[in-house]
C-alpha cells in the first residue's frame, strides 16, 4: 500500500508530480504488479486519431495480479462474500484460494468450448459469484468479455452479441430479483434466433426453473466444471490487448462497445480503489452496483481484487424484503466501505428513517456515491443517517469510458463539500471549455468538462469502429477528450458535475440515449414520430418524458384521443377514450421494455400533433426539455421554428 495518499499535503504534492512527470508517476505504480515482461515505454499518445497506449510491450495477465499473487500470503482470506436475494439464504464466501480454483476450472471450460485468446464471450448473468468467476476466467484465457446487464431485453442482448460477434454466451436458467423470477435462458433463446455467431451456451443453474436445452449448443455449467481441471496457466497478454467490451449509450445510434485494455485498466482501477476508499486490509467493501455496468467491473471485481480486498456481491435489490436491506446486510457482513448510487439513496430517503434506525451501521467508515449528480438533500441524508456524521462521503465522478474514478474526494484526505466531486485524482487533468472549445482558465466558471491528458484507464476504441470513438469523444474539440458533461469549478477549484449536455439521459444512474428510446417507441404501429427528453425526477434523478405523434386514422377510430373533452360526441363516452389512452401508453411502455429494457420505459407520454422543429427538420429538444421540466418562463427564441404554433399546443397539452 505504498501508493496510498494519507494527507492533503501529500495529495497536493503527488498531484503536482503526476502532472509534471506523468510517465514517471504511473511507472512507479505499475512497478508494483506482476509482469511477465516489463514495458519498454510508458506512454505513447495523441488525441487526434486517437491513439493511446500505456506500458508498451509489457506482458502480463491481469488475473495473476487479481488472484495468484495474493495466494501465498492471503490464500485463505475472503475474496468474495455473496449476499443472496433471499435474506435468509446463507452467505457464500470464496477465499482467494477457492476463487483461484474456480477461475482456473472455468478457464478450462471456456477452452474446452472452443474459446481462444481474442475471442469474445458474452456474459448475461445474475449477480452471483459465477459472474465474477466467468469475468476473470475470460481474462485468464485472454478472451474479451462483454457483460450485458441481465435487465436488458433479448433484442438488446442480440444487438450486443452481434456487434462484437461473441462466440460463447454464459447465462443462467433464471435470476431472482426481489419477489420476482426472470427467465434468463428463455430471453437468451429468443436472442439467439438472431445471433448466429454464438456456438455454445453455458448455463448455470440458479433458480431450477424449467428451460430448454438445445442439444449440441447448450451445456450446463456444473457438468462442464466437474470435467475441468483446477489448474490453468494464465495466457500471456500484451499491455494493450483488449480486456473487455462494455456497451454504453451515446447521443446517437446504437450503444457503443467501449473497449478497455489490460495493463492501463489494471493500474488505474487498482490505484483509484486504493486511494479513494482508503483501502485497508481488513475492509469489507460493498459496491451495490451490478457487474453489468462499469461500476461493477471496476469496483466489485477488478479494483478490489487487485488490492487483495474482500468484495461483497449482492444479488438482490435495496427494497427487498424491505427498504432496510442495505442496513441489515451492512450490519450482518460488518461492511466498512459502502458505495452506492444517488437513486438508491433517494429511494431509501423516501422510505423513511424507520428502515434505517433499526440498524447500527457502526462498521461503516467510508460511504461513496456514483453514477449521477447527488443533490444536496440526498448528500446530507446519506452523510447524517447512513454515515452517522462520521464517514466521509466520496462523490466519485467518472464514466464507462474512463475505466475508473477521475474526480473525487480521497476519503479522510480531501475536505468534502456537498454535491461536489471535489478535485481530480493524481494523473487526471480536467479542463473546462466554452462551446467553442476555448479553455476557461479562471475559477468560478461553468463549462464543458474535458480532459487534456490521458490516464491509464482511458477508453482505447469503440469495438469495430474506431472512427466512432474519435467522433464521439475526441472530435468535438481539438486535442481534448470530451466527457459530455457540464461542470462548474468554484472559487476553491472544486468541481461540481451538473449533468449531461448531450442527448443522453441518466435514469436511476443508467445511461440511455434519447434516440434509442425514440426508435423503440416508433416501433408502435400508431406512432409516426416521437421525441424523448429527460426531466427532473425525485427518485430516479431523471425521468423519461416522451412526446408522441400518433397516426390520425388511429385517433379517428377512437383508439386514442388527444383530448377527450373535445372529441366528437364529447361527454358520451369519455371513460372509453381515457381507457384507450391508458392502453396505448401501456403498449408503448411494453414495446420499449421489449426492445431495450424496463429501465428505459417512459414515465410520461404526451400525445402531440407536431414537434418543435427547425426549418432543417431538427427537433428543438431544448424547448421540450423546458416543457417537461414545467418551466416555460423562458423558452428562448422560437421564431426559427417551422411551426411556432406547435409549442403552444404542446404546452397546453402538458397543462401549462
Ligand atoms: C454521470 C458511471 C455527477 C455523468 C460510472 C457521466 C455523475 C455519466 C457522477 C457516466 C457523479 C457519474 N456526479 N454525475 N459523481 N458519476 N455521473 O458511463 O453524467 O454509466 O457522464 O458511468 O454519469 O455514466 P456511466
Amino acid at each position: 500500500m505504498q501508493h496510498k495518499i494519507t494527507s492533503f499535503e501529500q495529495y497536493t504534492e503527488t498531484y503536482k508530480r503526476s502532472i509534471e512527470q506523468p510517465e514517471q508517476f504511473w511507472m512507479e505504480i505499475a512497478d508494483s504488479f506482476e509482469w511477465r515482461q516489463t514495458w519498454d515505454k510508458v506512454l505513447d499518445w495523441n488525441f487526434k486519431e486517437p491513439n493511446v497506449k500505456w506500458f508498451l510491450n509489457g506482458k502480463l495477465n491481469i488475473t495473476e495480479n487479481c488472484i495468484d499473487r495474493h495466494l501465498e500470503s492471503n490464500g485463505d482470506k475472503a475474496a468474495i462474500i455473496w449476499e443472496s436475494n433471499d435474506a435468509n439464504e446463507p452467505n457464500r464466501t470464496l477465499t482467494y484460494n477457492e476463487l483461484h480454483a474456480e477461475v482456473c476450472r472455468f478457464s478450462n471450460v471456456l477452452q474446452n468450448n472452443g474459446i481462444e485468446k481474442g475471442d469474445r464471450v458474452c456474459l448475461y448473468m445474475p449477480m452471483i459469484p459465477e459472474l465474477a468467476i466467468a469475468v476473470l476466467a475470460c481474462a485468464r484465457v485472454g478472451a474479451i468479455h462483454s457483460v450485458v446487464f441481465a435487465g436488458f431485453s433479448s433484442q438488446s442482448l442480440s444487438d450486443r452479441i452481434n456487434d462484437s460477434e461473441c462466440k460463447v454466451l454464459v447465462t443462467a436458467d433464471g435470476l431472482y430479483r426481489g419477489n420476482k423470477t426472470v427467465g434468463l435462458k428463455e430471453i437468451c433463446d429468443e436472442a439467439l434466433q438472431s445471433a448466429p455467431s454464438i456456438h455454445k451456451v453455458i448455463v448455470y443453474k440458479r433458480t431450477g426453473q424449467d428451460i430448454n436445452m438445445q442439444l449440441g449448443r447448450d451445456v450446463w455449467w456444473h457438468s462442464e466444471m466437474t470435467k475441468a481441471a483446477k489448474e490453468f496457466e494464465a495466457v500471456e497478454m500484451d499491455s494493450e490487448d483488449p480486456l473487455f467490451i462494455l456497451y454504453t449509450s451515446g447521443s446517437t445510434g446504437k450503444p457503443k462497445g467501449v473497449v478497455h485494455s489490460c495493463a492501463g485498466y489494471m493500474v488505474y482501477t487498482y490505484y483509484t480503489f486504493l486511494n479513494v476508499f482508503q483501502y485497508e486490509a481488513d475492509d469489507v467493501f460493498w459496491c451495490t452496483a451490478d457487474i453489468g455496468w462499469i461500476t461493477g467491473h471496476s469496483y466489485i471485481v477488478y479494483g478490489p481484487l487487485l488490492n487483495g480486498a474482500t468484495t461483497v456481491m449482492f444479488e438482490g435489490i435495496p427494497t427487498y424484503p424491505d427498504a432496510g436491506r442495505f442496513g441489515a446486510t451492512s450490519d450482518k457482513l460488518q461492511v466498512t466501505k459502502f458505495y452506492t448510487a444517488p437513486t438508491a439513496i433517494r429511494s431509501l430517503m423516501a422510505s423513511g428513517l424507520d428502515f434505517v434506525t433499526p440498524y447500527k451501521l457502526d462498521s461503516l467508515k467510508v460511504i461513496g456515491s456514483v453514477g449521477e449528480p447527488i443533490n444536496e438533500e440526498a448528500w446530507f441524508w446519506y452523510h447524517d443517517h447512513i454515515g452517522k456524521e462520521k464517514c466521509p462521503v466520496v462523490d466519485t465522478w467518472w464514466q464507462t469510458e474512463t475505466g475508473g474514478i477521475l474526480i473525487s474526494p480521497i476519503a479522510f484526505v480531501t475536505p468534502t463539500k456537498p454535491t461536489f466531486a471535489t478535485l481530480p485524482l493524481p494523473g487526471v487533468q480536467p479542463v473546462l471549455v466554452d462551446a467553442q472549445g476555448v479553455e476557461l482558465k479562471e475559477n468560478n466558471v461553468e463549462g464543458l468538462l474535458c480532459m487534456k491528458f490521458p490516464w491509464p484507464g482511458i477508453i482505447r476504441t469503440t469495438y469495430g469502429d474506431h472512427e466512432r470513438c474519435r467522433q464521439a469523444y475526441f472530435g468535438t474539440f481539438d486535442n481534448l477528450y470530451f466527457t459530455g458533461d457540464g461542470c462548474r469549478r468554484d472559487e476553491d477549484g472544486y468541481y461540481r458535475i451538473i449533468g449531461r449536455v448531450d442527448d443522453v439521459m441518466n435514469v436511476s444512474g443508467h445511461r440511455l440515449g434519447t434516440a434509442e428510446v425514440e426508435n423503440a417507441i416508433n416501433e408502435h404501429p400508431f406512432v409516426i414520430e416521437s421525441a424523448v427528453v429527460g426531466y427532473p425526477h425525485e427518485i430516479k434523478g431523471q425521468g423519461i418524458y416522451a412526446f408522441v405523434i400518433v397516426d390520425k386514422q388511429s385517433i379517428e377510430n377512437g383508439l386514442v384521443d388527444t383530448d377527450p373533452m373535445q372529441a366528437e360526441g364529447a361527454g358520451v363516452d369519455n371513460s372509453l377514450h381515457l381507457l384507450n389512452i391508458a392502453a396505448f401508453e401501456n403498449e408503448v411502455r411494453n414495446i420499449v421494455s421489449k426492445i431495450i429494457s424496463p429501465i428505459a420505459k417512459p414515465d410520461k407520454i404526451q400525445i402531440v400533433s407536431g414537434l418543435p422543429k427547425t426549418r432543417s427538420g431538427k427537433i428543438m429538444r431544448r424547448i421540450l426539455r423546458k416543457i417537461a421540466e414545467r418551466d416555460v418562463s423562458n423558452l428562448g427564441d422560437i421564431t426559427t421554428l417551422l411551426d411556432p404554433g406547435v409549442v403552444d399546443e404542446i404546452k397546453k397539452g402538458a397543462g401549462l
